[in-house]
């Protein structure tokens, strides 16, 4: 088969990552007999640089045209003023919002071979396996009003949690979608006991449940959500919860996997079913690191679990994605390792060795 792809390093150790998908990508196709065609574009900083936006609008529409976006990360210190007119987080979030990619899924898992290698107890992360759906293009990030202005007695702000009820359906459905694939248990996370929007989204979320008798929904507060993530993680396997809430309790939950640079994620545009492709954006859930790029020494297995990820969702080939994820695993327990997992006793390897090993796995 043949797939477009738009390719979107970033800045910081964007490229050094996504070189190394790239070369995995291409064993892939090499094993499968597919064919993905790449192009390339600036975005974030580094589109800042060349263009003086985040998001030129051509790369926008490269997007557009692709099967499937895959993107390094954005952001540095040398864009960082906060009074700066344009910062490359902008281009992130006009693409989210551009491409329509409103369901973000943060698979979280415990590694087996790094399980003592975490800051929490062994016994308490072992067997960990859930996942979160991230609402994506609503809430705080996106609402109206949204700013500051100068008043007599001050300087006031203002940010807005809105939500509609067809916004809020369409991303409870992706999470029952998943959950039916999975332990049919959905937990659905909000603030109800506060906030409007939370209140809006328990009562869409209880009239979807209906639709899914197989289904079990409950239905959780974001405080308890993230106690909850570091008490007893193995109690969690679906879950479904605003933008912003999203946002900070999938950095929490990361620490439960060893490193964020094991983490990937996938962005979609529609409900994942069996057997349909989806317009996707994928990239590992770390930042740019700047102080890293160029050394050759990023964990680029986030952004290859990416891959697998995009060959799931996008491409629908779920056994080519099984290959990559295989890959990976297996690299690591022949005890390959980059800095953030380096253990005693373990090989510690540079970004493009841990590129070359799992694209060789793949290759078989
Ligand atoms: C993330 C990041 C982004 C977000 C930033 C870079 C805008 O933290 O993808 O989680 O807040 O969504
Ligand atoms: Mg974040």
């Amino acid at each position: 088969m043949r797939f477009k792809l738009a390719v979107l390093p970033g800045d910081g150790i964007g490229p050094d990552v996504i070189a190394e998908a790239v070369k995995v990508l291409e064993a892939v196709a090499g094993r499968f007999g597919h064919s993905f065609d790449m192009s390339y574009g600036p975005v974030g900083g580094a589109a800042i640089d060349e263009t003086g936006t985040a998001l030129p609008g051509d790369v926008l529409k490269m997007c557009r045209r692709a099967d499937a976006v895959l993107l390094g990360a954005v952001g540095g210190p040398k864009w960082d003023d906060p009074q700066a007119k344009v910062r490359p987080e902008d281009g992130l979030l006009a693409l989210r919002k551009g491409l329509g990619l409103f369901a973000n899924l943060r698979p979280v898992k415990a590694f087996p071979v790094l399980v003592d290698s975490t800051n929490l107890k062994p016994e308490v992360i072992r067997g960990v396996d859930f996942i979160f759906v991230r609402e994506l293009t609503g809430g705080l990030y996106f609402g109206r009003p949204k700013r500051q202005w100068r008043t007599s007695r001050g300087r006031r702000a203002v940010d807005s949690m809105v939500y509609s009820e067809q916004e809020i359906e369409r991303i409870v459905r992706v999470g029952f979608e998943l959950a039916r694939r999975r332990k049919k248990k959905l937990i659905s996370v909000d603030k109800a006991n506060v906030l409007e929007s939370s209140r809006l989204w328990r009562q869409v979320a209880t009239e979807v449940a209906a639709e899914y008798p197989d289904v079990e929904l409950e239905h959780m507060l974001i405080d308890a959500c993230s106690m909850r993530i570091i008490q007893n993680p193995r109690y969690l396997d679906v879950l479904v919860t605003e933008n912003t809430f999203g946002d900070i309790v999938t950095d929490e939950a990361s620490m439960l996997a060893g490193s964020m640079g094991m983490l990937p994620s996938a962005s979609l545009a529609g409900v994942p079913r069996e057997g349909v492709k989806i317009p996707g954006m994928y990239e590992p859930i770390h930042g740019s690191a700047p102080r890293r790029a160029g050394l050759d020494m990023a964990n680029p297995i986030a952004t290859i679990l990416s891959v697998a990820m995009m060959l799931r969702y996008s491409f629908a080939l779920p056994g080519e994605a099984a290959a990559v994820e295989a890959a990976v695993d297996a690299v690591l327990d022949e005890g390959y390792r980059t800095y953030d997992i380096m253990d005693e006793g373990k090989t510690r390897v540079g970004t493009k060795e841990m590129g070359n090993l799992i694209a060789g796995k793949v290759e078989g």
